[in-house]
């Protein structure tokens, strides 16, 4: 087993990352603080994972509450039923609530663990690739709303997160892809060195290899602590933790929440920044190839849906919380393993990659 820390003083948690920690009780105990305990999980997960999660909880004799799977599930009426739960079970400000589930069932349970009596403790143990790698650390939390993704939210630290490497034989094929896009994502930001790492073993990393899976969430969940570290609510570096995700939210929003998965969203956004960033003069037509290769080689869609023009994208773009004073705000690449934040951008070079990117029909 692996353990990382992620440093934010009195917040400090926890990332252990192996094989075989769903009902270890060792591992969570010392995160614990009260004698409470609610397990938040969804129909598709619990008959898998809840029992043997629940194992670790045994001594507090944990409740659970199953939510209905999808991310157009993730709103604020979905949300009161976790609180109606609490509520219900007279749950005190002591307690512990478990997000056992992918990044849905972690930004509610984390969000719902934020708002219930102004505050209580909650633990992620994440069992999608896209959460181990990516939401369940950091404490961004929050739902959805009709206007725009994630709009809802607070930012709430969990008290440790498990990862447990083995939920993800489950997981389907299209869900796995939509992991490693975000896991694209820290070597386009930051590391070159693991881009070519990530091209050299994607093949692996799609047939589900152990050793090379654990590499991939190590080296991103390092990423991530390093940067939330450096930047807990979002004022510099962490921005560019969002390369692709105004494009992908405005992709998500525009297809309707669920039919396009997070991930495949993102993946699409951050070729259209490789494409803008080309546009700008930044990046050479063979970076953006680059970067096109290894997400189609990730097995995530390169084309945008029809239905997204110019103007549908610059309408759900504006919403983006990237937004800032009117202006969008971009993260775009200075180079393969160097991105920026920016708002230096033409509208026009924005409205090719848009229409070059977009499905004939
Ligand atoms: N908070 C953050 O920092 C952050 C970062 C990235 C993404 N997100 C959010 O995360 C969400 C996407 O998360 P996701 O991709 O995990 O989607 P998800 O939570 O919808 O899970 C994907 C699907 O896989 C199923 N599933 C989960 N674990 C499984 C397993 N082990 N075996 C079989 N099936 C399993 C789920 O029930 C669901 O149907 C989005 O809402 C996105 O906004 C948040
Ligand atoms: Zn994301």
């Amino acid at each position: 087993m692996i353990t990382l820390n992620v440093d934010l003083g009195e917040r400090s948690y926890p990332i252990f990352i192996g094989r075989q920690m769903l009902g270890d009780a060792g591992l969570i105990r010392p995160c614990i603080n009260g004698t409470q305990v609610m397990i938040v999980t969804n129909e598709t997960i619990a008959p898998l994972y809840l029992d043997k999660a629940a194992q670790a909880f045994a001594e507090f004799e944990p409740r659970h509450v199953i939510l209905p799977d999808g991310e157009q599930y993730k709103n604020l009426e979905v949300l009161n039923q976790i609180f109606d739960e609490l509520l219900v079970q007279h749950f005190d400000r002591h307690c512990t609530l478990v997000a056992l589930g992918g990044g849905v069932i972690g930004d509610m349970t984390g969000f719902a663990a934020a708002c219930y009596q102004r505050g209580v403790d909650f633990i992620q143990i994440p069992t999608t690739l896209l959460a181990q790698v990516d939401s369940s650390v950091g404490g961004k939390t929050g739902v959805n709303h009709p206007q725009g993704k994630n709009m809802i939210g607070a930012f709430h630290q969990p008290r440790c997160v498990v990862i447990d490497t083995d939920t993800l034989t489950t997981l389907d094929d299209r869900q796995l892809s939509a992991g490693l896009a975000e896991v694209i994502k820290y070597g386009l930001i930051r590391d070159i060195g693991f881009v070519g790492w990530l091209e050299t073993n994607m093949d692996k990393l799609l047939a589900r290899d152990p050793e090379a899976t654990a590499y991939a969430i190590e080296t991103a969940c390092r990423c991530k602590a390093e940067v939330v570290t450096a930047d807990e609510k979002e004022s510099g570096v962490r921005a560019l933790l969002n390369l692709g995700h105004t494009f992908g939210h405005a992709i998500e929003t525009g297809a309707g929440y669920g039919h396009w998965l997070h991930g495949e969203a993102v993946g699409m956004g951050m070729l259209m920044a490789a494409d803008l960033s080309m546009r700008q003069g930044w990046l050479s037509e063979e970076d953006v190839r680059r970067v096109e290769n290894l997400i189609d080689k990730a097995e995530l869609p390169t084309r945008a849906p029809h239905n997204m023009t110019y103007e549908r994208f610059m309408e759900l773009m504006a919403v983006d919380k990237k937004v800032r004073a009117g202006q969008i705000n971009l993260v775009l690449l200075e180079a393969v393993g160097n991105a920026v934040v920016t708002t230096g951008f033409d509208p026009e070079l924005l409205r090719e990659t848009i229409e070059t990117h977009r499905a004939t029909e």
